[in-house]
């Protein structure tokens, strides 16, 4: 048996250890071939690639990024480097030329969608959930998610301290595109008193109010605001616009534009940070390091099984897989009920309302 692995889409911490995982265990369970497809999908494309075993894994597991390098543009389906050619024949052909009998994608949305489509032309894929934002549908966390909540908490811890010595308003922007997870969890492990999500838009007048509480009671303010984050009525705030990604807007900057707004509305001086890529980057936590091993182990035991064009999915605390049809172009917002939120609601949290 050969088979390829790859990362595609944004990096997150916890891919090396999937990519140590899927190779330890195809190695040394089933006695197969590995090889690493370099820079997601565009390995396949542009015929990038290197044999992986047990010693080109060795001191991966914590390591943040990934040695295989992603690409968050690549799709044989609609290539940028060939003004959106459909070049999977292209893709498919280096595949077999390989040797592979099957690929192990690594990634979010875009290359859930991405290895399904290419499931369906013969290639047959195992998908293994990667994203901080934890948006993917049917699994209850994507390894990297509480590495980046981590970052979060502790962005909090440190900012509350300053916010505290000078009795100002601090708001610290997080990453997760149009969903709130990272905003929610980390907000309420860094003891945020607003947090404000893309799934509930927010009234300024209802944030200021709890800022000038705050300070009524001598206090200083911490706003924990996900980037996907918009007032009621009101639109995202956009950073850029990468031509040429399966998603090309790049929300960033609400912080700062809350905080220009928030300014004029109450006494304290209001700050903004934005946390960025350093949510991102270094190792993963250690729970992370062990979903990943976990989501990596049991995806070798798919391929194993032959059972194909399915993800790897965490539910009700246990790894199961589910049809990679089902969570191709799809997300996970927190719905309204979610027991968190619920909590924060009723520990006097304001989330915009
Ligand atoms: O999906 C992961 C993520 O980090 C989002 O939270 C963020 O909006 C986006 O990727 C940033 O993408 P890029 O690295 O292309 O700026």
């Amino acid at each position: 048996m050969h088979i390829g692995i790859l990362t595609g889409g944004g990096d997150c911490p916890g891919l090396n250890a999937v990519i140590r995982a899927v190779t330890l265990a195809l190695v040394k369970e089933a006695g197969a071939r590995v090889t690493g497809i370099e820079r997601g999908f565009l390995g396949l494309i542009e015929r990038r690639s290197r044999p992986l075993d047990a010693a080109a894994v060795v001191g991966i597991l914590a390591q943040g990024g990934t040695i295989l390098g992603t690409h968050n543009k690549a799709n044989p389906f609609h290539y940028f480097g060939a003004q959106g050619a459909d070049v999977s024949d292209q893709a498919i052909a280096y595949a077999r030329e390989l040797g592979l009998d099957g690929l192990v994608a690594i990634g979010g949305d875009g290359t859930m969608a991405i290895a399904h489509k290419i499931a369906l032309r013969g290639l047959p894929v195992v998908g293994v959930p990667k994203t901080i934002d934890n948006d993917l549908p049917l699994t209850e966390r994507s390894f990297g998610f509480d590495s980046a909540v981590a970052v979060v908490a502790e962005a909090l811890d440190r900012l509350e301290t300053t916010a505290r010595s000078h009795g100002r308003v601090m708001i610290a922007e997080t990453m997760g595109r149009y969903a709130g997870w990272i905003a929610l969890e980390g907000g309420m492990a860094g003891g945020a008193d607003v947090i404000l999500l893309p799934e509930c838009p927010y009234d300024l007048e209802a944030v200021a109010a709890r800022c000038r509480e705050r300070e009524a009671d001598g206090g200083c303010t911490l706003i924990c605001v996900a980037e996907g984050a918009k007032p009621e009525g009101g639109e995202w705030v956009v950073a850029r616009t990468v031509v040429d990604s399966p998603d090309p807007l790049r929300l960033g900057g609400v912080a700062a534009v809350l905080a220009h707004q928030l300014q004029d509305m109450i006494k304290s001086e209001v700050r903004s940070t934005l946390l960025g890529h350093v949510q991102r980057g270094g190792s993963p936590t250690p729970f992370d390091r062990v979903l990943a091993t976990r989501f990596g182990w049991h995806a070798a035991q798919l391929v194993r099984q032959r059972q194909w064009d399915r993800m790897v999915a965490l539910q009700h605390g246990e790894i199961t897989s589910v049809p990679l049809a089902l969570v191709a172009d799809r997300n996970r917002p927190v719905p309204p009920d979610h027991p968190l939120l619920q909590a924060a609601l009723g520990l006097g949290v304001c989330i915009g309302r």
